[in-house]
């Protein structure tokens, strides 16, 4: 049998690639950084099917240049770089890798919060200076995590995770989302709360929402202005969810105390002013980046190819309506 055609848009883990191979001559991009536009409209002609990455746009644009492509399998959960309804419009399949970041991302967003909060690379920076005296009372003061509330934007497979993994500092947990979580409500108290309660209420907020419509800027400058002075931000999920720019003002005038961040509303720029603030930690998109997670991405990201490649419904479609 005639092997598949298949582009993949930057080098991802082999795992993902052997099992490609068994069924499809696989073309990656050969430079390690993402495409450009072109590039993109370029490589996808006469391919059997994608796998993209988040920085990729696949929109109605590249669908077309696809002509009779049988797929795109994003090789992340998030999909927002995908226009999913005009994959649907064309009947043709596209697929995310839900579920094998979910553990990764939350302890990252754990990672960030101490990060922040203990001034862990301040302080770490500083030691690299040599001009530590010795220990002083008053050198590096951060804030207790333990005993603190928790606040959770976004109560799905990341935020729960991340909810949860707060049992062994005893805090109180509040989150939001449209529906109750009953896995939180049982394992640790959690309570559901309006969001002006929740941004009232806690002392760290940790934004776990999909990047769309309704959620774009949901953090902004009057939002940062009902959070606790002392209170710390957390985003690990898409960086248009906060208004970047209002979050530089609110820090520079201690709006709140802090935030960490993994993604941002321009990447891979960061808005003018964020990199010069010290109550800042910033890291470059790497909640998933664990050599175990970013394995099982690729492994998920070609079985739904292969899947879409055989004509069969992929395991995690987005679209799963164009299969009637
Ligand atoms: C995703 O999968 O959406 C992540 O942002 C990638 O790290």
């Amino acid at each position: 049998m005639a092997k598949f055609n298949v582009y993949v848009t930057r080098l991802i883990p082999v795992a993902g690639l052997t099992l490609l191979r068994e069924f499809c001559n696989v073309e990656i991009n050969p430079e390690d950084r993402p495409l450009t536009r072109d590039e993109l409209l370029n490589n996808v002609k006469g391919r059997d099917g994608v796998i993209s990455l988040l920085t990729d746009r696949i929109d109605g644009t590249v669908m077309d240049a696809a002509k009779g492509i049988k797929g795109f399998a994003n090789y992340a959960v998030g999909f927002d770089n995908i226009v999913v309804p005009e994959a649907t419009k064309r009947k043709i399949p596209v697929s995310n890798t839900p579920g094998v970041l979910t553990e990764a991302t939350a302890d990252m967003a754990w990672a960030l919060l101490f990060a922040v909060c203990r001034r862990v690379v301040e302080s770490d920076q500083f030691m690299r200076t040599g001009r530590w005296a010795g220990w002083g009372p008053l050198q590096y003061i951060g804030g207790d995590v333990t005993g603190r509330t928790l606040g959770v934007v976004g109560a799905g497979r990341i935020g729960t995770a991340m909810a949860l993994k707060s049992k062994g500092f005893a805090m109180k947990v509040l989150y939001t989302d449209d529906i109750a979580n009953p896995v939180l409500e049982k394992e640790l108290g959690a309570k559901q709360v309006p969001f002006e309660e929740l941004l009232k209420e806690s002392d760290f907020v940790s934004v776990h929402v999909p990047l769309m419509e309704s959620t774009r800027h949901l953090f902004n400058a009057k939002v940062f202005a009902k959070m606790k002075p002392t209170a710390y931000l957390i985003n690990t999920s898409r960086g248009p969810v906060v208004h970047e720019a209002e979050l530089v003002e609110a820090l520079k005038k201690n709006v709140i105390a802090g935030a960490g961040l993994d993604v941002y509303e321009y990447e891979p720029k960061m808005v003018p002013g964020l990199a010069d603030l010290v109550n800042v930690v910033v890291t470059p998109h790497t909640a998933s980046a664990t050599k175990e997670t970013r394995t099982n991405m690729s492994i998920k990201a070609a079985t739904n190819l292969l899947a879409m490649l055989k004509g069969e419904r992929p395991p995690n479609c987005l679209n799963p309506e164009i299969y009637g």
